[in-house]
This record gives structure tokens, C-alpha cells and sequence, in this order.
């Protein structure tokens, strides 16, 4: 375990080293920023979001939460959204889950998580969306993976569900939006290949909320 004081040391460090790297570090972490990138993830400390796929402060705008939720009324994650798109103008929105999450496996089990209940739900609500599919895999751990699958391609479809995303993609063309899952056991990111253009079309037969950018 690492003592509390030795964080402060490791801050010293990493700026020691980022610094002797690229003498203009510190001039382009205080400089704006422009990330092309919106990730967002699970909360779970074995996936840190700029690390796994190779980015440096500034190049990545991240919200993580437990299970990687986009819930409607959930202003956090809403916020988060509408910044990313409206202000720093992403081009790419990520949803990345991963195997083996904590979140995921709680919603799978009978039990009373206290106020995890409302924020799981989300998760038991996928699960009954593809009851049929999901009960049909007999093997635990295969069909747990495939809740882990289906709750990324949800939250992807949430992020759909947003005016601030329709609006934009409308007026724009992007952001395209991703539905990734991280494996812990091999490192590797697995892509859902969400199409993001088809899912759009069909959910905006219910859930269209550019109807004021259409007619200005
Ligand atoms: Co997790």
C-alpha cells in the first residue's frame, strides 16, 4: 500500500518527468483545452481512461461513474455531456465499459445495494430489454460479459436520447458516438461497432428533440 504523503511525492515526480520529456509540458497543460475526445467510463480504479488508450492531459475529456451510465435526469453525467459537445465541440463521444464490473454483476444479484438501487436499476432495465437473450446463455460468466456488452450499447442509445447530441450531429456532422468494452484480463478494448447513424435514425422516431433546430 502506498503511504498518503508519497502521492505528493509521486505528483513531484510525474511533473519532474513529464517536464524532462517535453520542456513545454506545463505551458500546454495551463494552455485551454481542446479535447477531440469525450470518454466515459466506470468509476472502476482498474481503468484509467487516458491511460488505456494512450492519451495525454488535454486530449481527453472524461466522466466516470459507477457502471458507465448516461441516466436522463442524472445532471452530473448530463452536464458533462452537454459541455463536451455545446463548448469544447468533441468530435467523438466513448462509452467504454468493461468485463468484470462490480456494477454490472451487483444488478445481476437479489440483493438490497441501498441507494446503489435506483443507479443499478438502470442496469436490471437492460437486462429485462433482452431477457430472452440473456437467459438463453446458460454459462454465468458468458452471459454476464454479454450484460456488460448490452449495457454499453444502452448507454450509447442514451446518449442518442439527448437534444444536445441530435442538435449538433444535425447542424455538424459529429460527434460520432462509440460503444467500447475494456477487457482487465487482456488489456485490450473491444469496439461494439455501434452504428451510431443507423441507432440515431431509428431512435429519433420516439425520441426526436431537434424539432427547433429543423425549423429555425
Ligand atoms: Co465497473
Amino acid at each position: 500500500m502506498i503511504p498518503y504523503e508519497q502521492l505528493f511525492e509521486n505528483n513531484r515526480k510525474w511533473v519532474a518527468e513529464n517536464v524532462a520529456r517535453n520542456v513545454d509540458f506545463l505551458k500546454k497543460l495551463s494552455a485551454d483545452q481542446t479535447p477531440e475526445y469525450l470518454y466515459i467510463g466506470c468509476s472502476d480504479s482498474r481503468v484509467p481512461a487516458n491511460e488505456i488508450i494512450g492519451l495525454e492531459p488535454g486530449e481527453v475529456f472524461v466522466h466516470r461513474n459507477v457502471a458507465n451510465l448516461v441516466v436522463s435526469i442524472d445532471v452530473n453525467v448530463m452536464s458533462v455531456i452537454n459541455y463536451a459537445v455545446r463548448h469544447l465541440h468533441v468530435k467523438h463521444i466513448i462509452i467504454c465499459g468493461h468485463y468484470n464490473c462490480g456494477g454490472v454483476k451487483a444488478a445481476m444479484l437479489p440483493a438490497d445495494m441501498g441507494i446503489l438501487n435506483p443507479w443499478l436499476r438502470n442496469i436490471r432495465d437492460v437486462y429485462r430489454l433482452h431477457e430472452a437473450e440473456l437467459d438463453a446463455i446458460a454459462d454465468m460468466d458468458a452471459r454476464y460479459d454479454r450484460l456488460v456488452e448490452l449495457n454499453v450499447i444502452e448507454q450509447a442509445l442514451n446518449v442518442l436520447k439527448t437534444a444536445v447530441v441530435q442538435e449538433h450531429y444535425l447542424e455538424n456532422g459529429y460527434p460520432a458516438v462509440h460503444a467500447w468494452v475494456f477487457s482487465l484480463e487482456s488489456g485490450l478494448l473491444k469496439d461494439l461497432n455501434f452504428d451510431f447513424k443507423g441507432n440515431l435514425q431509428q431512435i429519433q422516431k420516439l425520441y426526436d428533440l431537434t424539432g427547433s433546430v429543423k425549423h429555425k
